[in-house]
């Protein structure tokens, strides 16, 4: 009994030390930094790869709603490879990934990729012989969501990214560079995605438009509450963003 109730002491005692770093306070934290997306203690390496090759090695990075990132690192240092982590393609070979308070791991990731992020590419991806509006519903219809008046709504996001309702009925191979990343982005805000990752977006654009598309994707994180994720080599980029991250080779 006297022993119990010394343990139940030491157990009141230990809890009130120890609560500001319990998760009530850590949950504070979080809110208060408000994150989406948590790369925790995360490693990969490639299956083909020697046992201790790995393409990165313990990575810990946080993103938040509402910010603008740039992940940076030269060629090899696993920008790609983490992408595919972020993005559900690949699963981590260490460490997780946490997305709105859930691990990938315990994800379904079609629809994690289909409906809870968005990503946009450097050569833009889109389907050339369909109009611009058709690929933004095709987007809308893989996301498997009940969206009313599509096409509206795929004006309303062209619109938003800076394209006249004329761009919706054009195919996509009689639009500029500029323009076609444009319907990219729009494709990737068709089902309305917390997040945004974007692989070298402006790598095939020139400076004025390359900043052009920087404007939208910061609107979009600062008046959209969007985490924008982008990874780059261009200090344009870098210039704009809230937060960088380099990524440094391994070894
Ligand atoms: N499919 C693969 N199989 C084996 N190793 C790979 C594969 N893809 C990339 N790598 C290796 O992983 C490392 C990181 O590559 P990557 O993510 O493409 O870097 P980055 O995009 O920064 O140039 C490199 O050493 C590369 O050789
Ligand atoms: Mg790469």
């Amino acid at each position: 009994m006297a022993n119990k109730n010394n343990n139940d002491v030491t157990k009141d005692k230990l809890e009130k030390k120890v609560s500001p770093k319990k998760p009530k306070n850590k949950e504070q934290n979080n809110s208060s930094k408000d994150i989406i997306l948590s790369i925790k203690n995360a490693s990969y390496r490639y299956s083909d790869a020697e046992e201790n090759d790995y393409a990165l090695k313990d990575i810990n990075f946080d993103f938040e709603r509402g910010k603008m990132y740039a992940i940076r690192g030269r060629s090899g240092t696993g920008k790609t490879t983490l992408l595919s982590l972020i993005s559900g393609l690949e699963r981590c070979s260490e460490g997780q990934i946490i997305f709105d308070g859930k691990s990938l791991k315990d994800m379904n990731l079609d629809k994690y990729r289909n409906r809870d992020i968005g990503i946009v590419f450097q050569s833009y991806n889109l389907l050339p012989f369909m109009t611009a509006s058709e690929n933004i519903i095709l987007s809308m219809d893989a996301s498997g969501l009940k969206i009313k008046n599509k096409k509206a709504k795929a004006i309303e996001l062209m619109e938003k990214v800076g394209l006249k309702e004329t761009y919706a009925n054009r195919k996509v191979l009689r639009l500029s560079g500029g323009e076609q990343q444009r319907v990219a982005i729009a494709r990737s805000l068709s089902y309305n995605p917390k997040m945004i990752i974007a692989d070298e977006p402006t790598g095939n654009l020139d400076k004025q438009t390359e900043s052009e598309i920087l404007d939208i994707f910061k609107k979009l994180a600062h008046e959209e509450n969007k985490c924008v994720i982008i990874v780059t080599h261009s200090q344009n980029v870098c210039d704009m963003v809230d937060v960088i991250y380099d990524l440094k080779q391994v070894k």
